[in-house]
């Protein structure tokens, strides 16, 4: 594919493509030296419309490890404070001929119009509600190195799942590789409809975690609640927070996952989040630079052919 906009876009055989090569991005990240050149005399860059610790980071890391000459925009002091709109600070960014350009945008749908108007690759660094395919993919890695497999497990996905791409991303991705999942969330954050996924909905927290493999915690997404019912945190945090005491409904070796960035006493207990033996959000964290290196270098292997091509066809 040229780009990469969503994990629905992928088939099983293309998501185990990326994981296999992510493994060997895993294994240069270990390395004192962790150069490659699969992206040398290339141009990325990163235009975040939306805060970002993890993405951003890893992005700019992954390209930079992989020889591209990498550009953050900064948002803040770019003309869109002046009223560029999306469009025109695209376009403005494509007339300087970028390979890829990696965006998040607040709006659902943002990646997949830029797309067709720039002329290079570009990757969904999470749009709106719509989906987070890079997280979802680093999810997957993650949860194939601790449990040897992405297959016939039973997930189970809680929190703020109607105003979550990530949890978006995850269930497509979980589908598709044959996965169990279960959704938690009180009745307010769970989006309508959410029976007819493919997956099992729980309104009861203790109910749904009953011997799952894998629990994702999800964070309380405000910024997306357009003034709409806002839980208390204390409530919250009684019902829908993962513990210690709760997580022992799930299997005795499953495993914690939060995306982040993670709100402690919200929606995870502190000790539980840093307890190595259950939680692998830091592992979640070192996947991300290796997915991204891998979805980099895929994309780039697609564009460096479909030039190949174009430069054929006009000899
Ligand atoms: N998980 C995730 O997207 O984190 P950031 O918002 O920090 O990039």
């Amino acid at each position: 594919a040229r780009h990469l906009l969503g994990i629905e876009h992928l088939s099983p055989e293309d998501i185990r493509t990326v994981l296999d090569l992510a493994e060997s991005y895993v294994s240069l990240n270990r390395r004192t030296i962790k150069h490659s050149d699969a992206l040398a005399g290339m141009t990325q860059i990163n235009m975040f419309f939306e805060p970002s610790t993890r993405t951003q980071a890893s992005f700019e890391l992954a390209g930079k490890r992989l020889g591209a000459d990498v550009m953050n925009m900064g948002v803040a002091q770019s003309s869109v404070k002046k009223g560029e709109t999306l469009i025109d600070t695209a376009l403005t960014l494509n007339a300087m001929h970028p390979d890829l350009l990696v965006v998040r945008h607040p709006a659902s749908g943002a990646a997949e119009l830029l797309a067709q108007k720039v002329n290079c690759a570009v990757i969904n660094a999470g749009d709106g509600r719509h989906e987070h395919p890079t997280q979802a993919l680093l999810d997957a890695l993650t949860i194939r190195r601790k449990k040897g497999r992405i297959q016939r497990l039973t997930i189970a996905i809680c929190g703020d799942i109607a105003h979550s791409r990530v949890a978006r991303s995850n269930l497509i991705l979980l589908g598709k590789m044959e996965n169990r999942v279960r959704l938690i969330a009180p009745p307010t954050l769970m989006p309508a409809g959410a029976a007819d996924l493919g997956c099992e909905v729980y309104h009861d927290m203790r109910e749904g975690l009953r011997d799952a493999d894998v629990v994702m915690m999800l964070r309380l997404q405000k910024e997306r609640m357009d003034g709409g019912f806002i839980p208390s945190e204390r409530e919250y945090y009684h019902r829908y927070g993962l513990d210690a005491e709760k997580l022992k409904l799930a299997r005795p070796d499953a495993i914690v996952m939060h995306p982040g960035p993670m709100n402690r006493g919200v929606e995870i207990d502190g000790e539980l989040a840093d307890d190595i033996n259950r939680s692998v959000i830091q592992e979640q964290v070192e996947m991300g630079v290796a997915v991204r290196m891998a979805c980099l270098d895929l994309l780039a292997r697609n564009l460096r052919a479909d030039r190949g091509r174009q430069a054929a066809g006009e000899m």
